[in-house]
């Protein structure tokens, strides 16, 4: 099975980030813009300290009667995020993305940010990976007659 590293060559590893301090509001904003579900978010010296996604919105700002413009990213963020390197299979990505039943894991090498794979990545990955396999077994049984 192929690495991350794989997976993030074709996809690239341009990061959308936010600081803690931006609204949500301004992070609704970038994620609609990008159109993606996730920002990683980012202290002055660009480590990883949380990500936000749209779950962390749903679960944690409309119901809790909070309003998107008055709320700071730091007060919704999911913290203590599992980030994965470069070098890890895209299989290990989904199993850890399984147990944890998170979406989308930073990319880090060296402590520095260097991509993010989200489960669509991951899923689209494995698929490719299957239709090869199926594709290698119809020659060797085509070519075996
Ligand atoms: N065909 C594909 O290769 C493929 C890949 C990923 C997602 N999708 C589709 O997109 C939809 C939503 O995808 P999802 O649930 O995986 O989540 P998503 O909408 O957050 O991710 C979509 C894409 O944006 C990228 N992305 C997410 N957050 C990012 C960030 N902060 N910075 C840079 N890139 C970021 C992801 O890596 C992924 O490639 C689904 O319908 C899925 O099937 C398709």
């Amino acid at each position: 099975m192929k690495s991350i590293r794989h997976l993030l060559a074709r996809k690239g590893n341009a990061v959308q980030t936010i600081g803690p301090d931006a609204s949500v509001f301004e992070a609704l904003e970038s994620m609609a813009r990008h159109d993606i579900g996730a920002l990683v978010v980012v202290d002055d010296e660009a480590a990883v300290i949380g990500l936000l996604s749209e779950r962390d919105y749903a679960r944690k700002v409309i119901l809790y009667g909070r309003i998107s413009r008055d709320t700071r990213v730091r007060d919704i963020m999911t913290t203590g995020v599992l980030c994965v390197t470069s070098k890890q299979t895209v299989d290990a990505c989904m199993a850890l993305m399984t147990r944890h039943r998170i979406r989308h894991i930073p990319v880090v090498e060296n402590g520095q940010l260097s991509g993010i794979v989200s489960i669509g990545d991951v899923v689209s990955a494995i698929i490719e990976n299957q239709q090869f396999t199926i594709e290698q077994l119809e020659h060797y049984i085509t070519g075996s007659r």
